[in-house]
């Protein structure tokens, strides 16, 4: 793997490094400032699916949230990637406003949403085809981008012929290729079995300290979200807020059978138990 292929922004080591340790780049910021989101709901009733939501990402941090069904986090992510405005409030990505969605915001999506007819190759080219870069950048950048997630031997495949894990990995390397200042993802192991999910996560976590972008990270899953985040963002539902944000401090690479984990995942759990009070 070139880092400098991949990620102009490049600079972090693989090295295991502790929790909260500062990053280089110095972009990928968001700040969340009164969000409030307003929703018109078949019956006719409008529901706040987000209400007075404040909240910062670092840059280089990797933030997860999680919280029930419904509490807004697809909302709020929808509304990081440029999909969705704000009814109240801002959200500014390094410094400014969100004017829609665009290269530097990548995202992961749970469904994989890869072109049943294109190869995986063709797939990871896609936006940058659209975006009109030349064919040779667009397929050095493709194979860099494949390469980091460990798929550059089935470049040539089509979704129908990769597992579920392969498909999400293309699907981030997607996201990677348009070197892009934070990465979203909406649930994205939430599909795939048990133990690709946890080599899913691991792969993840080599990723973002090698090229040091920003990460946030929804899942339903307390276990995933003490393994990955430095700060977990819990929400609760009617109307979506934000209950607690839980520093992670402990070290990397975690070790899911310490006394610590298990204390930090009882924290997590105890805040996400402890909706509506
Ligand atoms: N386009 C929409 N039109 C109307 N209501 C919507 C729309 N999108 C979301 N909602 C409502 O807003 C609330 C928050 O939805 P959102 O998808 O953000 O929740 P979520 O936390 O991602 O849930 P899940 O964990 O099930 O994915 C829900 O009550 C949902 O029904
Ligand atoms: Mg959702």
């Amino acid at each position: 793997m070139v880092p400098g292929v991949l990620n102009p922004r490049a600079g972090r080591t693989a090295d295991a490094v502790p929790a909260g340790t500062p990053v280089t780049t110095a972009a990928g910021s968001v700040v969340v400032e009164g969000v409030s989101k307003l929703y018109a709901s078949t019956d006719g009733e409008p529901s706040w699916a987000l209400l007075n939501v404040s909240l910062d990402i670092r840059p280089g941090e990797f933030l997860c949230a999680i919280g029930p069904s419904g509490c807004g986090k697809t909302t709020l992510l929808n509304m990081i990637a440029g999909f969705t405005a704000p009814t109240r409030g801002s959200v500014l990505f390094d410094g400014r406003p969100i004017a829609g969605p665009g290269p530097d915001q990548g995202v992961v999506f749970q469904e994989y949403a890869l072109f049943p007819w294109l190869t995986a190759q063709r797939n990871v080219e896609f936006g940058l085809q659209m975006r009109g870069v030349a064919k040779a950048e667009r397929r050095e950048r493709a194979r860099a981008s494949l390469d980091m997630v460990g798929l550059l031997g089935a470049a040539d495949r089509y979704p129908f012929e990769l597992s579920g894990g392969m498909r999400q990995r293309v699907a981030v390397a997607r996201a990677l290729v348009n070197h892009p200042r934070i990465l979203l993802m909406d649930e994205p192991f939430a599909a795939v079995d048990a133990l690709t999910r946890v080599t899913l996560q691991t792969e993840l976590l080599r990723i973002w300290q090698e090229i040091g972008l920003t990460v946030f990270f929804i899942t339903h899953n307390i276990e995933e979200a003490v393994f990955l985040g430095d700060r977990i963002v819990v929400m609760a539902s009617r109307p979506g807020r934000i209950q607690r944000i839980v520093e992670n401090p402990l070290p990397r690479p975690r070790d899911r059978g310490e006394g610590a984990f298990g204390a930090l995942y009882a924290e997590v759990n105890e805040a996400f138990l402890r909706q509506g009070s």
